[in-house]
């Protein structure tokens, strides 16, 4: 018996409320997310093998016979909007090109408090509501529901009638508030506030915070719900408790400033439905969290085309999705210094051993000792850890420890060996358009990449260093 043959005319699903036509069974419209809205052409055979599994509220029934993958038709999960772009962009996108969040999807935003995450999450949830048309369920242990009702309006939420709030501290109401299923996606703020009655432990241990997240998101998985947990981390940066919930969800992200502390940094950190690692920025304005739609041209602002002082140098870092030009700041003191203090080695944003190694190739394959003290810092509060940092990070401190400046319009990416190399570096096309894209008219690229571009067309003039001494020309030309 061939339980999953393809679908004929006559075994197609329908929605009953919007229309939509799949040859896959669902419990809730993928496209409007009705429930019980499915109407099918019966086929017999299949009924008595599968059971009923359209009814409200159950879990979908699953055959317990293995079948080749061949014979297993591929779910396109359908993708629901939260009406924030950048939001969606970073949960990921569907085949089909749709962004945002899975239907049955749970996610933890993790972040400490002030940081906006209650902010967010009430607006995305709201933004949810409206694009699905259904009601969507705000949990809070947090707050009273005045005090959600007021920054509700003070958002601008619209309708106000699509979101429903709870205000407990107990799992059990939360659970009961789900179990109707006439909510589409519900947030629970927070983890570390709610907590159930079958522990005697106390809210926020650890115990608590893994039951609250594994019994929430089965209810999730079984209802296609889309459900957003809050943790909250301590003030200095603690993400234990988040993270303790990390294992039952499917998405986990991180919400942070910058360091300026004027931009909110949302970052995916762990993602089943999309890529980890992708950022969206936002700004705090007094109507709620606004997105910032082109973070490279905030963090690279006005100071690309001056010239910049010693110390800077401009990166290509395509490490997320989106590539970004940023800048790399390297500081050096206290060369001259006497006596048996250690220097220190300070890096935000860029790994520590990443720069003791760049550092010692330096000295070794270009004869430059950076003595004294080092900083080195990333722009805007980001971080990034790939290996086509290098080559910036590297021209950032040669030019602090020789004190010229970098011409301005100068971009640069490339892996550094330990033999003084510069190593090719992956998407290295999609850098160079967003440099040009910024207004750079130059770029040190890896040699063995010259070849695959054509300058011309990118509009940009590229020039290739093949080691570390080769790169360091360009300060000798400035100086
Ligand atoms: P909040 O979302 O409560 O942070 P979290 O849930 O992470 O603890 O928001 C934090 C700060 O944002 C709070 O200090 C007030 C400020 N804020 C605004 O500036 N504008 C707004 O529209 C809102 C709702 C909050
Ligand atoms: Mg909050």
């Amino acid at each position: 018996m061939d339980l999953f043959r393809e679908a004929t005319a006559a075994d197609r699903h329908s929605c009953l409320r919007c229309g939509h036509s799949s040859a896959h069974r669902w419990r809730r419209c993928p496209r409007c997310l009705a429930f019980a809205s499915e109407e099918r052409a019966r086929d017999p055979d299949r009924d008595e093998l599968l059971g009923d599994s359209g009814g409200e509220g159950l879990p979908h029934a699953l055959p317990t016979l293995p079948s080749p993958l061949s014979e297993i038709a591929a779910e396109a999960l359908p993708r629901c909007s939260t009406g924030l772009s950048e939001l969606d962009r970073v949960l990921g996108q569907a085949e089909d090109g749709a962004t945002g969040l899975a239907p049955g999807q749970a996610l933890v935003v993790g972040g400490e408090p002030g940081i906006g995450k209650s902010t967010l999450l009430l607006q995305a949830l709201a933004g949810l509501g409206r694009e699905a048309g259904a009601r969507v369920l705000y949990a809070s242990g947090e707050e009273s529901r005045e005090q959600v009702a007021a920054r509700a309006r003070r958002l601008g939420i619209e309708p106000l009638d699509h979101v429903d709030v709870l205000e407990t501290r107990r799992l059990e109401d939360v659970e009961r508030a789900l179990a109707g299923g006439e909510y589409v996606a519900a947030v629970v703020d927070s983890l570390q506030a709610i907590a159930s009655e079958a522990l005697d432990s106390e809210a926020g241990s650890v115990r608590q915070v893994k039951l609250v997240a594994e019994r929430l998101t089965e209810i999730a998985k079984t209802r296609d719900l889309i459900l957003w947990l809050v943790g909250q981390a301590t003030k200095d940066g603690r993400i234990a408790g988040p993270l303790a919930a990390a294992h039952a969800v499917d998405t986990v992200m991180w919400f942070e400033t910058d360091a300026s502390g004027a931009y909110r940094v949302l970052r995916a950190l762990k993602n089943r439905f999309g890529p980890a690692g992708e950022l969206a920025v936002f700004e705090m304005r007094s109507g709620g969290l606004a997105e910032v739609l082109d973070p490279s041209a905030l963090f690279a602002g006005a100071r690309r085309d001056k010239n910049r002082p010693p110390g800077s140098a401009w990166a290509l870092v395509a490490e997320h999705a989106r590539p970004l030009v940023l800048e790399v700041q390297a500081l050096v003191t206290g060369g001259d210094k006497k006596g048996d203090a250690p220097s220190r080695r300070v890096a935000s944003g860029i790994e520590a051993g990443r720069l003791a190694l760049l550092l010692a190739v330096l000295e070794q394959r270009a004869e430059l000792a950076v003595t004294g003290d080092v900083y080195v810092d990333l722009d805007a509060g980001v971080r990034a850890s790939e290996r086509a940092l290098d080559l910036p990070l590297m021209l950032a401190l040669a030019s602090a420890a020789r004190g010229v400046a970098l011409p301005k319009g100068i971009a640069a990416c490339g892996e550094i060996a330990l033999t003084g190399e510069v190593r090719a570096v992956p998407r290295i096309e999609p850098r160079l358009r967003e440099a040009v894209r910024l207004g750079f008219t130059h770029a040190l690229i890896p040699a063995e990449q010259l070849d695959a571009l054509d300058e011309r067309e990118l509009g940009l003039s590229l020039e290739p260093v093949a080691t570390i001494a080769d790169a360091l020309t360009v300060l000798e030309a400035s100086s």
